[in-house]
């Protein structure tokens, strides 16, 4: 059910009344606090949007629609935005791919998939109200089309790694409505398929895009592979066949891939056999896993304001969760690598970044524990 929606007080206003105050001492901080108790899409630092309605697309997924305050900076389709609840007291912040909401400037909406066992996915499935205020960070990322629009886009989504393609589709039909783009789409099965209904509307109306939904058993391990049919059959991964067929010109177009490790793992794999890796696009919705010796015993020691503590971090262990396996409260946010609240400076010892892959040595730099791994003893020292 839609909530009462507030007019966005203009940022050049704010911004007036703030160098008005200023002389005052009243800080831009103290006045955003002072603006966001008024109304919290008036804030122009600290920014929050307010839910304005909420539906399901499948069992398992939701859309939130979101009214933003005019300081918050236009989406460029792909992107992502960091947003931040409250739970039993304690704030998480997660990233989410929004799309923009036709005939709402000030509105997005985001698609949460369910995973079982998470905290915020399942907040914002069961609880999360209409007319709830959350934080929101500015949009980023680069997983974005050209900023000249190509002539053909290729476009891989697995599960809810729908959400930034489908931001991708709707400028591209908005704007660019005679570029040809595939879109090979899997998902377990058609009940699960995020945006079905409105995929095979816009099929059907925009002859430019070619939609190959496929069934996919991707995500059970353990099961035999089934003969791929790209026409709406079923097929558990991705391979050569299946692309050559939903998309014979393949190699001549960018492509842009969301989804599920397994997708993308032989996504990377085909392009890079063809040595077309620059034309493929990633984002992983979640941070790889480290693959460190298990048994390794690496000594931690972390500087925090609350105070100094020490463990063991195994080399298979982030040493966010090697930390909190100690029994210790270690500040977070996103736990993926994009929030930056856990970045500690590195006094001494190596860490493996399992983001880039990269081996991190030496003082000073700022490593992030949530995707960090140790390979020696290390000293640290928080950041936040
Ligand atoms: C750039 C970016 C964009 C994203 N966009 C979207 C989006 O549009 N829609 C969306 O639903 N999610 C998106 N995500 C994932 C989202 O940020 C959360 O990770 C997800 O909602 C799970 O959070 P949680 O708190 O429920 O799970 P957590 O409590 O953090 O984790 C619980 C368990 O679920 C596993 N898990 C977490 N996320 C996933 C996942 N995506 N797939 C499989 N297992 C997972 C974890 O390994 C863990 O075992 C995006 C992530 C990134 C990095
Ligand atoms: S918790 Fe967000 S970057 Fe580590």
């Amino acid at each position: 059910m839609p909530a009462a929606t507030a007019v966005p007080l203009p940022v050049a206003a704010t911004r007036r009344v703030a160098g008005l105050l200023s002389p005052l001492g009243l800080t831009p901080a103290v006045l955003d606090d002072t603006l966001g108790w008024i109304n919290p899409m008036w804030r122009v630092h600290h920014l929050q949007a307010r839910v304005v309605a909420k539906h399901m697309e499948t069992p398992s997924a939701c859309t939130l629609v979101l009214q933003v305050g005019a300081a918050f900076p236009a989406l460029t389709p792909g992107q992502y935005v960091v947003i931040g609840v409250t739970i039993d007291g304690v704030r998480h912040r997660r990233a989410y791919s929004p799309r923009s909401v036709k005939g709402h400037t000030n509105q997005i909406a985001i698609t949460v998939q369910r995973q079982p066992g998470g905290r915020v996915s399942n907040h914002i499935r069961d609880q999360l109200p209409v007319g709830a205020v959350i934080d929101i960070d500015p949009p980023a990322g680069d997983f974005v089309l050209p900023a000249t629009t190509p002539p053909k886009v290729l476009l891989l989504a697995g599960g809810s790694g729908i959400t930034p393609c489908m931001s991708m589709l709707q400028h591209l039909y908005a704007t660019a409505p005679n570029t040809l783009v595939t879109l090979v789409y899997f998902a377990r099965s058609s009940v699960d398929r995020i945006f079905a209904q409105e995929l095979l509307a816009l099929s059907r109306t925009w002859k430019q895009l070619h939609y190959v939904p496929i069934d996919s058993m991707a995500h059970t391990p353990g099961q035999a592979p089934v003969t791929p049919s790209p026409e709406g059959g079923a097929a558990r991964v991705l391979n050569l066949p299946l692309l050559e067929a939903a998309c014979t010109d393949w190699r001549t177009m960018p492509a842009y891939c969301c989804g599920p490790a397994p997708l993308m793992d032989a996504a990377k794999a085909l392009w890079a056999e063809q040595g077309l890796s620059p034309q493929l696009h990633l984002e992983a919705f979640t941070a790889p896993s480290p693959s460190g010796d298990p048994n390794a015993r690496h000594r931690v020691a972390l500087d925090r304001i609350q105070g100094h503590i020490d463990f063991v971090a195994a080399g298979n262990l982030t040493l966010l969760v090697a930390g909190e396996e100690a029994g210790h409260q270690i500040k977070h946010g996103c736990r993926q690598g994009i929030c930056h609240e856990c970045t500690c400076r590195l006094k001494s010892g190596s860490v493996r970044d399992l983001v880039s892959g990269e081996r991190i040595d030496g003082e000073g730099q700022p490593i992030r524990l949530c995707v960090s791994s140790a390979m020696s003893d290390v000293e640290l020292e928080s950041m936040t």
